[in-house]
């Protein structure tokens, strides 16, 4: 029986009538990290691991929602939004987002679940938003853009996770398409998507399994660093809004002003926005070893500037670069202090590299990573039930 027959079933015998079906997509991303928060590029992408949502109407002021991977339900009333636990928060966090901008949400019968790992660094709370607003919107025929939805989304999280997240995760859950990456300009935020087709290679995530505590309080301190490198280097160049607008050689004139700190953390998110770009270029001229290449040095940008990775993460990078012929491309992926690297590897060496990866990770941190092949697919959409 498919997911979907099973959220179906679930639904029916709980509710007794039929549902509306859709599907949300947790994302990769392959370059552009920590960029989207700075108006800057990146290049995510919707994957084939996702959540399903069954909904109906429930004809009255109360939600009804279960979880299905949990086991787990809740029932709330439009019109009492108190912040709650784990991912209650995500799902009243998106009713406010809509009641915010003034739309007239009703209550919602709905069972939900899926196969994208918590905590994986695959942005399963993204696609909990999105699939869950995008189902509201669908339902009530509210009529607003995909581009709202992710805005509601994201308007979920900073309001009710406390996660001053970019709109990267939500965008690509949202404007994916199967076979491709979108190129994301988080400025204009608009893409293009560029094919992604390389049938001798595979896009492999190796899961660290390490769950840091602090990284949302990490990152949100990241996004400060930032706008604080904003606020000085507008003082000399007005026309700086963003480290979008920012050069390398305005950060080297101002080094002393932005202190040692700063000036690194905002280093690295200008050169990521060029790294993104040339990889852009590379991809469209089929160049995916020179692609690989920008990856790898994304990572220890990560690492050793920015300052967002974990020995765990930066010894799956360094194992990779020792089969730098196969693995043409490792990073590690998302907000970081754990969750996956991105591999691109030739097919033909997976289960050799995995083996190799198991071992060695095991010797070290007595743990046994993950590992998840994954393909490019579209974004969120509605189903037949
Ligand atoms: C998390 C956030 C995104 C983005 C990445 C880092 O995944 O949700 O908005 O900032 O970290 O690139």
């Amino acid at each position: 029986m498919s997911l979907a027959a099973v959220i179906t079933e679930d639904f029916i015998n709980r509710f007794h009538k039929k549902p509306s079906l859709f599907m949300a997509p947790g994302r990769i991303n392959l370059i552009g990290e920590h960029t989207d928060y700075n108006e800057g590029f990146a290049m995510p992408a919707a994957i084939d691991r996702h959540f399903i949502f069954a909904m109906a109407p429930s004809g009255n002021d109360r939600c009804n929602v279960f979880s299905k991977d949990l086991q787990e339900g809740v029932t709330f009333s439009l019109y009492d939004l108190n912040h709650g636990e784990a991912w209650i928060n995500y799902l009243m966090g998106v009713i406010d987002a809509f009641q915010r901008r003034g739309l007239a949400v009703r209550g919602i019968d709905c069972v939900f679940g899926g196969d994208i790992p918590a905590g994986g660094g695959m942005s399963s709370s993204a696609a909990l938003c999105c699939g869950f607003g995008f189902a509201i919107n669908e339902i009530f025929k509210l009529g607003i853009s995909r581009l709202e939805v992710a805005k509601i989304a994201q308007s979920a999280e900073h309001h009710f996770v406390g996660a001053m997240v970019g709109v990267m995760d939500q965008y690509a859950s949202l404007f994916s398409k199967k076979d491709s990456v979108l190129l994301l300009d988080c400025k204009t935020v608009s893409h293009q998507h560029l094919p992604f087709n390389f049938p001798d290679y595979e896009i492999l995530l190796v899961d660290s399994t390490i769950k840091h505590s602090l990284a949302s309080s990490a990152y949100n301190d990241r996004r400060e660093s930032c706008e604080t490198g904003v606020h000085l280097l507008n003082k000399k160049n007005a026309t700086v809004r963003s480290l979008r607008d920012a050069s390398r050689v305005m950060l080297f004139e101002q080094q002393d002003e932005l202190g040692e700190e700063i000036f690194v953390k905002c280093l690295y998110v200008v050169e990521e926005n060029i790294r993104t770009q040339r990889a852009a270029d590379l991809l469209k001229t089929g160049d995916l070893k020179g692609f690989g290449d920008l990856m790898y040095q994304t990572h220890w940008g990560l690492s050793q500037a920015y300052d967002v990775s974990c020995p765990e993460l930066d010894f799956l990078v360094s194992l990779a670069e020792e089969f730098r012929s196969e693995v043409i491309g490792s990073r590690m992926m998302g907000g970081g202090f754990g969750g996956c690297t991105i591999n691109i590897i030739q097919k033909e060496r997976v289960s050799v590299f995995k083996e190799m990866v198991l071992a060695k990770y095991f010797a070290t941190f007595k743990k046994e990573p993950g590992f998840y092949s994954v393909k490019l697919s579209d974004g969120v959409h509605s189903v037949a039930v």
